[in-house]
């Protein structure tokens, strides 16, 4: 069967792409190992990117393709509105809780992050108006953040192209600059008892991977408990593993109320995601017994994918990869300070196995000729993203930074 189709470019409409581009123009990934990928040409790539920054353990892991076969195997598929549940979704909630700050809190499955998002957002309106705060609407988003693109997604979003064309987005939301606790502190001033939530990637990651500065969390954790509003993370690149802890807020030493996940749950190996209510905060949705939590998506509870969250959760704990990320970014850090030394780049910023080299001009050419020298890396503005599987070896970094360094010259 050939893939063409009757429009220039092809039936497959690709995301974040021009729809105008011909579907023969596209890389075509036919296999994947480990940490390199292979095209229908045969040409191989170091996948320096976790695919889109969620493959945390590699690809072909037979632990968790085992695990979703024997999965579908026994109950394929059903699903966990009420009356239902099924094993696998309560193995891997409680999973997921005991890694994050709140052993003790409520996980809520979806598949996607932007699901993950929208439902954190929700959450975090309805348990403002069941403590009795229904006039607590806004949410405040910040500069460069990133939160998917549905609706409330796009809403949050503080990348302003991204949230053009749609119409009219979600009300209530007003954003701050990423980096700017007094600026948050006015904000708080003025609206605080109107503020239901702030939205905040630990590291925001599509934005450009930007750590937050010293004490910024803390000073949005203080801001929010002083105003009775909600601190929400998402941790939907931030978690299992990537900033060197199972979540960013472990790295960081800020607990939010809700924390969003996907990506690196299952390593992608099945969509997965979801948002974790801390107890406090999800006492507050059950008042009584009447409270129906009116939101839900058909594959909330996936039993195939939550076995592949067991499953690769199980696998990095088993292979320390959370420890690795810690290594891949001290091996990413002597490459990038050698590049620095040599007047090569014009600085760094990450954490964990997260970081941008900032190369001072439009980086999108970069990108290009590592692409074509089979390293895949991501080009935001005048950064060169580096995000790779935890498994990564120290060779394969000095081969992203050899490829970047030849690229640069
Ligand atoms: C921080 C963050 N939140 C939400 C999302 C949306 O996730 P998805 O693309 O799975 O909907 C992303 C995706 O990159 C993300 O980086």
């Amino acid at each position: 069967m050939t893939v063409d189709s009757s429009t220039p470019a092809g039936t497959l409409l690709h995301p974040f792409a021009d729809p105008t581009k011909a579907e023969g123009d596209f890389i075509n990934i036919v296999s994947a190992e480990g940490t390199t990928l292979t095209d229908d040409t045969g040409k191989r790539y170091l996948d320096g990117m976790a695919s889109l920054w969620y493959c945390q353990v590699g690809h072909g892991r037979r632990e968790i393709i085992d695990a979703v076969t024997t999965q579908l195997n026994t109950l394929d598929t059903y699903n966990i509105f009420d009356p239902f549940t099924n094993d696998r979704a309560r193995e891997a909630a409680a999973m997921i809780a005991s890694k994050s700050p709140h052993p003790d809190g409520r996980v809520f499955l979806g598949c996607s992050g932007s699901e993950a998002i929208d439902t954190a957002l929700k959450l975090s309106r309805l348990i403002q108006q069941r403590r009795g705060h229904g006039d607590k609407q806004i949410i405040v988003r910040r500069t460069h953040g990133y939160h998917g693109t549905n609706f409330g997604g796009t809403s949050a979003q503080g990348i302003g192209p991204n949230r053009e064309g749609w119409g009219d987005l979600v009300p209530h939301f007003v954003e701050i600059a990423n980096d700017n606790v007094e600026e948050a502190a006015s904000l708080f001033a003025e609206h605080g008892e109107r503020i239901a939530a702030v939205v905040c990637e630990p590291v925001q990651g599509a934005g450009g991977v930007w750590p937050p500065e010293d004490g910024y969390l803390q000073g949005l954790r203080r801001l929010c408990d002083q105003h009775g509003s909600l601190l929400i993370f998402d941790e939907v690149i931030c978690g299992f593993g990537r900033t060197g802890s199972w979540f960013g807020a472990q790295t960081f030493g800020v607990t939010p109320d809700l924390m969003t996940f996907a990506k690196g749950v299952t390593s992608g190996y099945q969509p997965l995601s979801g948002v974790i209510v801390s107890a406090d905060a999800a006492a507050s949705l059950g008042t009584d017994d009447k409270a129906i939590l009116r939101h839900g998506y058909t594959y909330s509870g996936h039993p195939a994918a939550a076995a592949a969250g067991v499953a690769n959760i199980q696998l990095i704990d088993d292979e320390g990869l959370v420890d690795r990320a810690n290594h891949v970014g001290k091996k990413t850090v002597e490459g990038l300070d050698a590049l620095a030394a040599d007047g090569m780049i014009k600085g760094y910023r990450g954490v964990g196995a997260m970081w941008a080299a900032d190369i001072g001009r439009d980086s999108i050419p970069i990108k290009n000729t590592m692409l074509a020298d089979g390293v895949i890396i991501r080009a935001v503005g005048e950064a060169i993203i580096w995000c790779p599987p935890l498994t990564v070896t120290d060779d394969e970094v000095g081969r992203y930074i050899e490829t970047l360094q030849k690229a640069l010259s």
